[in-house]
Order: C-alpha cells, then sequence, then structure tokens
C-alpha cells in the first residue's frame, strides 16, 4: 500500500528534549480538551502510552471509537489500519489522525484488494460457483480488503474474537476464506477442532494458491498465506528454553505466533488477554510472554512482584507502531490547536460503508 508521505516536522520538535515534550503534549490535551480523544495500542511506547484517555487492544479500540461521538478529533496512537476503522467506526463530522503516515503493518499490506479479489474469483472457478464460501478479514487489513469481505457476505475479526467469528463462518457456508493472517487462522482452526488437513493454506501468487481444485473442494478453511513479522520470531525452541531454565514458568503468546508455538505455550490470546491473565496471577508467578517488546517491558514495570520476561531472547519490536513518536503526537496537537488538521486518515464513502458492514457483523457477533 502506498501511504501518503509523512511531513518532515520543524526542527524545533527534534531539539525538544522529553520532559518538554510531554508538558506540551499535556498542555495541548488541556486546551482541546473534551473535543480530543487519544487512543493508544499496547504496543506503543511508554512516552506517547502516558497520554492515552484509552489504551487497549484492536477490538477494544475500535469500539471505543466507534462510542466515542461526542469528540470531535480522534488520535490515533497505533497503526494504519486501526485509524482507517476508526473512521469508518465514527460520524462524517469526527476527525481521526494518524500522528505519523508511516505507521503501516506489514502483514496488512500482504493481502491487497486486487490480489485478494482474483484470488476469489480463481477459487469459486476451482470449486464451482454455487458453493458458498464466507470470506473473513482479521482487522489487520486495509479498508478496501474489509469492503471486499462485507459485499461478499463475510466479516472482520480481531485476535480476541476470531474462533467466535470463524464458527460463524462455518455456520452461513460450506467454507471459509481466511485473510491476512494463516497463523490466527490456523490457531482457531485447531482451536475449533477442525481436522489439519481440512485446513489449506492459499499461497499468494501462485495457482489456485499452490493447490489442487480437489483439495480446495474438501477444505473447510482456506488460510491466505500473511504473516506478522515481529510474532513470527517466536519459536518453539524458545518455549522448551524457558521451561528448561525455570520449570515452573507460563508461557502465553498471541495467536498471530505460529502453531507450534502456541501448542508449546499454556495460553493463548489477544493482548488484552495478555494483560489480563499476567494481572490476575498471583504475586511470584512467571510469565515468558511471546509478543511486541513494548508491552512485555511495560508489564514488566507494572508487575515488579513477578518474573515477566519476554519469550524470545532478541527484541522483538513493532517498528511502524514504534514511528508513533511524542514528537508527532505533539506536532497533530499543535496544528489542531492552531485550527490545522494534519494526517487525516479517510475512507472514501463506498468502500466505508461495505466495510462497515463487515465491522458490524463483527461487533454483533
Ligand atoms: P491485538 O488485537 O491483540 O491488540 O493485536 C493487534 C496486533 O496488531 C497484534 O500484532
Ligand atoms: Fe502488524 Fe505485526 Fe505490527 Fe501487529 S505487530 S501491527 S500485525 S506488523
Amino acid at each position: 500500500m502506498t501511504l501518503p508521505r509523512q511531513a518532515d516536522l520543524p526542527d524545533s520538535y527534534a531539539a525538544a528534549g522529553e520532559p518538554a515534550l510531554t508538558e506540551r503534549i499535556v498542555a495541548r490535551k488541556a486546551e482541546l480538551a473534551d473535543r480530543l480523544l487519544i487512543l493508544c495500542h499496547h504496543y506503543q511506547q511508554e512516552t506517547v502510552f502516558a497520554h492515552a484517555d484509552v489504551t487497549g487492544d484492536s477490538l477494544k479500540l475500535a469500539r471505543a471509537a466507534a462510542s466515542a461521538r461526542d469528540r470531535r478529533f480522534i488520535v490515533f496512537c497505533g497503526v494504519h489500519f486501526m485509524a482507517e476503522s476508526a473512521d469508518i467506526l465514527t460520524g462524517a463530522d469526527q476527525i481521526v489522525i494518524l500522528p505519523d503516515l508511516r505507521a503501516g503493518c506489514s502483514m496488512a499490506d500482504m493481502a491487497g484488494q486486487e490480489e485478494v479479489a482474483e484470488a476469489w474469483q480463481e477459487l469459486l472457478d476451482a470449486v464451482g460457483q454455487q458453493m458458498r464460501i464466507i470470506p473473513i478479514t482479521y482487522v489487520n487489513s486495509s479498508a478496501r480488503l474489509k469492503a471486499l469481505v462485507g459485499q461478499k457476505g463475510g466479516s472482520v475479526c480481531t485476535s480476541s474474537n476470531a474462533e467466535r467469528v470463524l464458527t460463524w463462518g462455518l455456520g452461513q457456508g460450506e467454507k471459509v476464506f481466511f485473510f491476512p493472517d494463516e497463523h490466527l487462522g490456523r490457531n482457531s482452526a485447531a482451536a475449533l477442532g477442525i481436522p489439519e488437513d481440512e485446513v489449506l493454506l492459499w499461497r499468494r501468487g501462485k495457482p489456485l494458491g499452490g493447490n489442487s481444485a480437489a483439495a480446495l473442494k474438501k477444505a473447510k478453511v482456506i488460510l491466505w498465506n500473511g504473516y506478522c513479522t515481529v510474532h513470527m520470531q517466536f519459536t518453539a525452541e524458545h518455549v522448551r528454553q524457558w521451561r528448561a531454565k525455570e520449570p515452573d514458568i507460563r508461557v502465553i503468546v498471541h495467536p498471530e505466533c505460529r502453531r507450534e508455538v502456541v501448542q508449546e505455550a499454556d495460553i493463548y490470546g489477544s493482548t488484552e488477554r495478555i494483560i489480563q491473565a499476567v494481572r490476575d496471577s498471583p504475586a511470584g508467578a512467571k510469565w515468558a510472554i511471546g509478543t511486541e517488546i513494548n508491552l512485555v517491558n511495560r508489564l514488566a514495570r507494572l508487575h515488579p512482584d513477578k518474573g515477566i520476561h519476554s519469550l524470545s531472547p532478541f527484541q522483538c519490536l513493532c517498528s511502524t507502531m514504534y514511528r508513533i513518536k511524542p514528537t508527532y503526537l505533539l506536532w497533530v496537537l499543535d496544528n489542531l490547536a492552531a485550527g490545522r488538521i494534519v494526517n487525516r486518515i479517510t475512507v472514501d464513502q463506498e468502500t466505508a460503508a461495505q466495510a462497515r458492514i463487515a465491522l458490524d457483523r463483527m461487533l454483533e457477533i
């Protein structure tokens, strides 16, 4: 996806030190008062996260945006697809802003609307036009893909409701075509007890996704082969190493991790679920966590009475989430206070209407 170019900030922003930036953001927030809502995903860095009005996983933030009817400006400290969803779910008079336009999501970029539309047609030609196939897209996808899914009778899902939405999809049709995250799809199908030989991978760019028409006819769930570069860094070997070192450690991972990692873990779930599990565990509990490093480090700081570690010995950082820096947050707020809108994220009306069908379906399910 080509995003609009991010403007260079005036030098004065880079020159300002951390305490001054914090002070100025706090002052701008006070000035904009209840016209403003700052939403922050759990992967945001601390110096941005501290300014959030609402923090959450993708589902919680989508709901917060949908219910914030009275806020004129929604500054979304997250990635592009999240800001798009917020724009779709808010009123026409509300303005959604992404502080740095380069904050995309590599997984969402792996499923372009055109290539998915082509694959969809190819699949239908192979299995027969009369076959009812339900498309489901993870919220980590472009508004255009959500619109395609809405148009074809499908739904959006997030990491906290993927199993429920997949169950719904299989109740509506004979097959589900799941985008863009292979691993969330595979982990959810396994949790529902769908046999492995009924779950098929569609490899982008290959005729019939690299499958035979017979195999596609038999499959219940067809998975697009997208993935998250951050969560792919966790391995089953990491789990075994932690268990050898700390036999009483508990392992919790995000469902974007590979199947074998989820299988070796004790629990898996969305960022919100990970936070809840750690919070609800007793003092002295030990955790190895397979998700983005900013969230793991925050949990370690919030729970000094527990042993909190990253599952991987390496820093698994989402570099696009990390693009949202206090300098950019302040810059968008300074502009708002001066009556200028910068970095607005808008989804055209037709796309928004169709994408909304898929998003509303999820909120209903
Ligand atoms: P959550 O919905 O669990 O917050 O995950 C979003 C995401 O992008 C994880 O990589
Ligand atoms: Fe996308 Fe992965 Fe970053 Fe989540 S962690 S926003 S899926 S690249």
